[in-house]
């Protein structure tokens, strides 16, 4: 069998928890085979089923893909409807599979703004894996981090208002408590594939001392030995946290 850069990966050293913004559905659909984007979309779906595999199989806890932005919701409405479909069906699917293997799904955004099936078809999901203890997959659907930092402001604001909270006690724990991640620790390792090199409004607060990896692969392009080949590029790194190692 040929070897695997999997081999050279330190299973004492993985990261915790792995975000991912998975991009370039549509420039591979158009550029390779000269097809709509959301023949990138659906092939897509193959590489979320592998890198979620890949961190199962080697005890990674906890991925964080982004699925739907709050920007997409200015693409097409026939794009907008197609991929809403799109996970739909693939949570049809695959909720079984994340059962059997003792994940759980979880959901982060404005869920709510979802169309009422893809809103019910999610909760369900959700409700049926929610005591999975391997890992926890968390897809971030009408999501982006200035509205989750805005809602948990709100939120802060109304409990100072209500004399449930101190203006005192206000502090990078308690924002974070506030935040839709508060149950999930922060991205040691942020992945985004198609060569752009942004955050495109994703877990802005979370990633203040995650380590970036950016791959020229297009996201229905990336399998398990590229999310392996991130892996093992992040364990080449020196986490610093602005200290000086001693
Ligand atoms: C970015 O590619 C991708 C998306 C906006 C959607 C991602 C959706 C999937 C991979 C399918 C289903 C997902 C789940 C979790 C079931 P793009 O369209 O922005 O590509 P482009 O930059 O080339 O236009």
């Amino acid at each position: 069998m040929a070897s695997s850069i999997l081999d050279k990966i330190d299973k004492d050293k993985l990261p915790k928890h792995i975000a991912v913004i998975m991009d370039g559905n549509g420039r591979w659909a158009k550029e390779r085979f000269g097809r709509n984007r959301m023949f990138g979309h659906a092939k897509g779906v193959k590489a979320v089923r592998e890198t979620t595999e890949a961190c199962a199989e080697l005890g990674i806890p906890y991925l964080t893909l982004y699925a739907f932005s709050t920007e997409n919701w200015g693409r097409p409405v026939e794009e907008v409807g197609a991929l809403m479909d799109l996970l739909i069906k693939t949570i049809q699917v695959e909720t079984k599979q994340l059962y059997e293997n003792n994940i759980r799904l979880n959901a982060i955004g404005n869920i709510e703004s979802l169309p009422k099936k893809c809103y019910d078809g999610l909760i369900e999901a959700m409700n049926k894996t929610k005591d999975n203890q391997h890992m926890t997959l968390t897809l971030a659907l009408s999501y982006s981090a200035r509205w989750e930092i805005t809602e948990a402001t709100k939120r802060i604001a109304q409990d100072v208002q209500s004399g449930k909270l101190e203006v005192d006690s206000i502090n990078e724990q308690l924002i974070n408590n506030y935040l839709s991640t508060w149950n999930i620790p922060d991205p040691d390792l942020l992945i985004r594939t198609s060569g752009e090199q942004r955050i495109s409004n994703y877990l802005l607060w979370q990633i203040a001392y995650s380590e970036l990896y950016f791959t020229p692969k297009y996201w229905p392009e990336f399998n398990k030995e590229e999310f392996y080949k991130a892996i093992y590029d992040y364990q080449q790194r020196e986490r610093r946290y602005g200290k000086v190692l001693q």
